[in-house]
């Protein structure tokens, strides 16, 4: 019997999206045994979505968004395919050093530093730094002189399905304002950057956010900034639930938006962190419990040995929704609530959107979560409840 009749919304069973011969990462997961949660993400998967993003961003370089997917591998991978990255710390900045690339490879992004940090970075040859506050271009003046700035602005993203708003950026009316201030103190501000808000499934969602940023850019050149850094920020989509458009068609849709406002701009770059590397990874998993909470209950509850805090912490309000393989897919299916190993009752994946699993799963079952190359091993905590964090292999 399905359990799912009274459970509108639900998901259906996942189908594989690619065949396992074509999927090294699903391969390498059946041919091994793991004994516990594990990231295995392919080096080449990666490498070839960055050609794509580079075949569609056309003259726009990639700053690959080290959050996204620290691991040494990827980066290394990276700077000798001739990517830069997006640092949002001295310990991203020191990995990405380590791996090969240099302080010119390196843009520090985050809004909110260490002026120590900032010292660090100016001392290993960084010079392009994100700043959205009075308060952070002293600090630029102090610790990192001769900085090239670009201002950080909020813009409106609620097309995302994980929205960045609000936390960073300043508002639009204070960007003139900044513009004057940092000159004032010395710091040249060269560029403008923004963020559309991560997993943006449809590329026409830029054009409003590009049709703000492009009157301040005029703005801001009217003024008399010399304004050659455009910076495009993350937002390119991963296939999960749904799948989404074509690495490369999507980001050449954003670049013609982009020419179309813009114009030639010396230097346009791009930060993808997930629709680089999410689709370049699988977990594996297991079934630690398969429950009913009373006999007339509709769902399942199915825990797992991974959850909200050991590397699905996007799964946080049902945001981003992965596909789940079974190893009873094409059987009969059930509504169920997914959850996580921990004693903590937030660790509960889906429950708002049940999941629709094959009734025959069970204690032991293995699980893959398809696309899971981002945010994933970068936010598993340490320890918490004694569970390690997520185990990371590099194909
Ligand atoms: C400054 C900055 N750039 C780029 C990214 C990457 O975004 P996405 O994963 O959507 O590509 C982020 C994500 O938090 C970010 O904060």
């Amino acid at each position: 019997m399905t359990m799912n009749a009274t459970i509108p919304g639900a998901l259906r069973a996942a189908t594989p999206v690619m065949p396992a011969a074509a999927d090294p990462v699903a391969a390498f997961i059946a041919s091994r045994q793991f004994d516990r949660p594990t990231l295995v993400v392919s080096r080449d998967r990666v490498i070839a979505q960055y050609d794509a993003l580079i075949a569609g961003l056309g003259e726009a370089r990639v700053h690959y968004a080290v959050k996204a997917n620290p691991a040494p591998e990827i980066i290394r991978a990276l700077v000798e395919r001739g990517a830069r990255f997006d640092a949002a710390s001295r310990g991203e900045i020191e990995l990405c050093l380590a791996q090969g690339a240099t302080g010119a490879d390196i843009s520090f992004g985050n809004t909110i530093k260490k002026p120590a940090d900032i010292a660090y970075a100016h001392a290993h040859g960084i010079t392009l730094f994100a700043a959205d506050s009075e308060a952070e271009i002293d600090k630029l003046a102090a610790h990192a002189p001769g900085a090239r700035v670009y201002l950080r602005v909020i813009v409106e993203n609620s097309e995302a399905d994980w929205p960045l708003s609000r936390k960073f950026g300043c508002a639009r009316s204070a960007v003139l304002p900044l513009m004057s201030y940092a000159r004032e103190r010395g710091v040249e501000v060269v560029g403008l950057s923004f963020h559309v808000g991560s997993q943006t499934r449809n590329p026409a969602s830029w054009n409003p956010v590009l049709d703000q940023i492009a009157a301040l850019w005029d703005a801001g050149r009217a003024a008399g900034f010399d304004l050659n850094v455009l910076n495009l920020g993350g937002g390119f989509p991963a296939t999960y639930e749904d799948e989404v458009m074509g690495a490369e068609s999507y980001a050449a849709a954003v670049m013609e938006a982009v020419i179309q406002r813009f114009g030639a701009v010396p230097y346009i770059m791009a930060e993808p962190g997930r629709g680089l590397v999410a689709e370049a990874g699988h977990i594996v998993a297991e079934v630690l419990l398969v429950s009913r909470k009373s006999a007339d209950d509709l769902h399942r509850w199915v825990y797992l040995d991974i959850g909200m805090f050991s590397g699905l912490a996007e799964t946080m309000g049902e945001a981003i929704r992965y596909r789940i393989e079974t190893p009873h897919d094409g059987g009969e299916t059930g509504a169920c609530i997914l959850a996580g190993p921990s004693c903590d009752s937030a660790d509960i994946l889906y429950e708002q959107r049940p999941v629709m699993l094959p009734l025959a799963l069970a204690c032991g079952n293995r699980v893959v979560i398809r696309h899971c190359g981002a945010y994933t091993s970068s936010y598993s905590s340490v320890g918490f409840n004694g569970f390690p964090p997520l185990d990371v292999v590099v194909i």
